[in-house]
């Protein structure tokens, strides 16, 4: 029989790409090989995001162009997950006629009948919540993702509802994996040639609160540390109000743990750091980075941010600013604010136009840009350890990341992948830096 193939366009935070991993998994075992062109395709999945409503659009955009793909190929299958899968449930199948399946973000273990469905010209959707924390471990790792860095999902799902954001609705509540099987995992990962992991979740400082689990984050960390053959530990996201004095310890004394934290702090104004409902405001966020960096003093930073919150004014924007300033972060991703179905935030009043939530985001963008470079500029001449990851920008380059996760291009035989290296850096390009080994 000829192996059918299955393309995964993954959109979203790294969840997702996480998730992506286990569908492709999970297709394999019902015949279909991931692809990595959509061109040879037998089936294609959307693994879906709606944290902004651009990003849900770009979906059905994505779908409509799937109509010409289905003229040439008329039993090419169809099937949406993730966020917006979640969402809209039944109503995707509705809204897009040639779609053939749906599945949420609690349903991948579904997929093999869903696809069997498929197969015979049904069209289903499954998008319940399933709240119990076996289904975190329906996906053993079997070794089919090779590679030197390896993200683990220890958790899911999130219980904070930051007013402006869908994800607690569209991910459920916060559910964490049992220390001892991400522990198995990462061992297995260890063993079969990887050497960084990063410990994913929405919330990584509150896994193990929920249930009392045996362990908490920290312990976790510990935990990792001790498996032989992974050299750094890293990990996303983490919750300012979250952040313990066992994990700043954990900085302090474990030298597997990467130099650098995604700290996301969505505004420098502690008005609409409340309208938020963030739980720290702006000194408390700043006494956090003034303990980390106290420990571990080369910690780098980087953060996300919310332009054009309802209500915010050039004032409360204007410490969002100086903030980024006072921080210093190696890079921050920006968003400009976007009302979504079922939050907080949507049924706040909002005066300030487009164009002038735009103009903020690009005065932001613009001191992000200086800010890397400022301190990007000190790595230049000195010689950084980077774990080499793959293939770099250029032909013969390789590339890796340093403690810090600053990216570094060098050139360098492909066989070095997976090894640390010290490279002299050269150059500050701001999205990278060039490095020379010798
Ligand atoms: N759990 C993570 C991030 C989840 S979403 C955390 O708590 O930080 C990733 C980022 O998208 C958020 O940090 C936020 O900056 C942004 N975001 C979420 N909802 C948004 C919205 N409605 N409009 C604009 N940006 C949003
Ligand atoms: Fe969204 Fe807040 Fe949860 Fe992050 S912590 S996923 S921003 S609700
Ligand atoms: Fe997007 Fe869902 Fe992640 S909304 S950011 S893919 S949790």
């Amino acid at each position: 029989m000829l192996q059918k193939k299955v393309h995964i366009l993954t959109y979203g935070c790294q969840m997702n790409v996480s998730d992506s991993e286990k569908i492709g998994s999970v297709l394999r075992g019902v015949g279909y090989e991931p692809s990595a062109t959509i061109d040879d395709a037998d089936m294609v999945i959307l693994n879906t995001c709606s944290v902004r409503s651009k990003a849900e659009e770009k979906i059905y955009g994505i779908l409509f162009t799937m109509k010409g793909r289905l003229k040439r190929k008329p039993n090419l299958l169809i099937g949406v997950g993730g966020c917006v899968a979640q969402q809209e449930g039944e109503r995707l199948l509705q809204k897009v006629p040639h779609l053939n399946f749906v599945f949420g973000t609690h349903t991948l273990h579904l997929l093999p009948q869903m696809v069997r469905d498929a197969e015979a010209g049904r069209r289903v959707t499954e998008t319940g919540f399933i709240d119990d924390d076996h289904r975190l471990d329906l996906f053993p790792q079997s070794g089919e993702v090779a590679g030197v860095t390896r993200l683990v999902t220890i958790m899911q799902g999130c219980d904070n509802f930051c007013s402006y954001c869908i994800v607690p609705y569209v991910r459920g509540r916060e559910v964490s994996r049992r220390p001892g099987d991400i522990l198995e995992e990462i061992r297995r990962a260890a063993d079969s040639g990887c050497r960084e992991v990063t410990l994913l979740g929405q919330n990584v400082n509150s896994y193990g609160l929920q249930d009392g689990a045996a362990a908490d984050f920290a312990s976790l960390l510990r935990g990792v540390a001790n498996i032989d053959g992974i050299q750094r530990i890293r990990f996303m996201t983490s919750h300012p109000k979250d952040i313990s004095t066992p994990l700043i310890d954990c900085f302090a004394d474990l030298e597997k743990l990467c130099s650098h934290i995604h700290l996301p702090v969505q505004s420098g104004s502690d008005r609409i750091l409340a309208m938020m409902n963030r739980g720290y405001n702006r000194a408390d966020y700043l006494l956090m980075v003034k303990k980390l960096r106290s420990v571990r003093p080369d910690i780098l930073f980087t953060s996300d941010i919310i332009v054009g919150f309802p209500g915010e004014t050039e004032e409360d924007f204007q410490q969002s600013l100086s903030l980024l300033q006072e921080v210093r972060y190696s890079d921050s991703y920006s968003f400009v604010y976007s009302p979504r179905p079922e939050t907080k935030a949507a049924l706040l009043p909002d005066k300030t136009g487009n164009e002038e939530k735009v103009e903020r985001f690009n005065r932001l963008l613009a001191l992000q840009k200086k800010l890397t470079i400022e301190v990007q500029s000190p790595m230049v001449g000195k010689r950084l350890e980077v774990l080499v990851e793959g293939a770099g920008k250029k032909e013969g380059q390789m590339y890796g990341r340093t403690s810090g996760n600053r990216v570094v291009n060098f050139s360098a035989e492909a066989g070095l992948a997976g090894t640390l290296q010290q490279p002299l850096i050269v150059r500050n390009f701001q999205n990278s830096l060039l490095g020379e080994l010798r």
